[in-house]
């Protein structure tokens, strides 16, 4: 490109990948998982149900799932000493923080998986994975909280033993609603997969090197971290606080729309949907059915609603093709089911993980995959003659 580099577009294939795991189409608003659309998924199946599809390549036969439940829900406790690692950490410490480090900490555990060329070994560090997040993430909580961390059950659903580790105390049961544990459900499933996005291709980046999967899910955890991805559940929460009351909408939506303000409303648009994203319409009837079924009230959430009535009915924000995007919902949900906004991309690194897990199998299970090599365009200084300093 500056003259002296020739630039052959066909390396930048290097870093892109195939895959039959989920299929999107930006414009159309489709999303499949293994063919099936996402507003079915998450409507008539539960989290454990897309796992098996996503990890294993098929919907599962009742049997299959009742094995794969069982599978996963013996591997949810976690070595006792990783609790040792908590206690290395500031009580204030981010729990994004704590979940990067532990999530790597646990190469240094499970030796028994880190044979990536064993496809048994794959297996189980995925099953592992899956099984052991929740535990991880709840710990997370309740180390910010000083409250005693909570053992996972087995007589529990993935979500409910999800919402008892983090809300249950040694004095009293916590008592699971229904209509939260769906809700859980619903959006640990809606977070569940999304293609190449940044911190997927992390993962797959990471693991085409040949490290071992607990490193490689560390550093999709990295990855999503960012306000731009998965943070922006977070930073969404976070704004509408920052927004503090209805009246003060309109200043908002005009910060958003001024090109010398970097303001971004958080949780609205997406970098692939550029007309709407199939899953938020999905949390957001999950969204209203929480907030009646809980009775939530919440000036906060007030906002949101508004907040989304005006964006929807702005010229502006059409012709941007912005709209809110499933972050926007999930932590309006998070909240109003008593989880702090610090916990969000907590939750959705848990529900990310089958996802990021998946991608890693199916290109470590591909004997040909080489070492990712994403390629740039030069645009330094040509060749020139060094001058040494003396
Ligand atoms: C996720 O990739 C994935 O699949 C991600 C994800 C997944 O499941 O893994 O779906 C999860 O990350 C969802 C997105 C969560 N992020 C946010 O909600 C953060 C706020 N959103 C923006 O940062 C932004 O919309 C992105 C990053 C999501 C998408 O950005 P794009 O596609 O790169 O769009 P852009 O930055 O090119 O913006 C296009 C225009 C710009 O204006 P112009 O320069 O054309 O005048 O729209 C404007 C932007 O300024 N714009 C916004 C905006 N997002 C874009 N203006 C105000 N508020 C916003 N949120």
């Amino acid at each position: 490109a500056n003259g002296y580099f020739t630039y052959d577009p066909g390396f930048m294939a290097t870093g892109s990948c195939e895959s039959a795991i989920t299929y999107i189409d930006g414009a159309n608003g489709v999303l499949l998982h293994r063919g099936f659309p996402i507003e079915e998924l998450a409507r008539d199946a539960d989290y454990l149900e897309v796992c098996h599809m996503l990890l294993h390549g098929d919907a599962p036969s009742k049997e299959e799932y009742e094995e794969f439940k069982s599978t996963i829900t013996r591997h949810t406790m976690l070595h006792e000493q990783i609790n040792m690692f908590f206690h290395g950490f500031r009580n204030d410490a981010h729990p994004m923080a704590m979940l990067c480090g532990t999530v790597g900490a646990m190469s240094s555990f499970y030796h028994s998986d880190l044979d990536v060329s064993n496809p048994e070994q794959r297996m189980r560090s995925a099953h592992r994975l899956i099984a052991k997040m929740p535990t991880l993430v709840a710990m997370c909580y309740k180390y910010n909280i000083g409250q005693p961390f909570v053992y996972p059950r087995n007589d529990l659903s993935y979500a409910a033993n999800f919402l008892n580790m983090m809300f249950s105390v040694p004095a009293e049961e916590y008592e699971i609603s229904p209509a939260v544990e769906r809700a859980m459900d619903r959006i640990f499933t809606l977070h569940a997969d999304h293609e190449q996005n940044a911190s997927t291709s992390t993962v797959r980046l990471a693991g085409s090197s040949g490290a071992n999967p607990y490193a490689c899910i560390a550093a999709g955890v990295a990855s999503l971290w960012g306000p731009a991805h998965g943070g922006a559940n977070e930073a969404c929460l976070n704004m509408l606080e920052e927004i503090g009351s209805v009246d003060r909408i309109p200043e908002f939506i005009d910060r958003a729309k001024d090109k010398s303000d970097p303001f971004r409303l958080m949780g609205f648009g997406h970098r692939v949907y550029k007309n709407y994203d199939p899953r938020a319409t999905v949390m957001r009837e999950s969204c209203h059915e929480v907030l009646k079924e809980l009775n939530v009230q919440d000036p906060l959430l007030d906002v949101a609603m508004e907040l989304e009535r005006i964006a929807l009915e702005d010229p502006y924000f059409a012709e941007k093709k912005l709209f809110p995007n499933v972050d926007f919902y999930s932590g309006i949900v998070l909240k109003a089911i008593g989880i702090p906004t610090n916990m969000f991309t907590c939750i959705f690194a848990l529900s990310r993980t089958v996802g990021w897990i998946s991608h890693w199998h199916e290109m470590m299970s591909d004997d040909k995959q080489k070492i990712g090599r994403p390629r740039q365009l030069y645009t330094g200084h040509s060749k020139r003659k060094y001058t040494p300093l003396k």
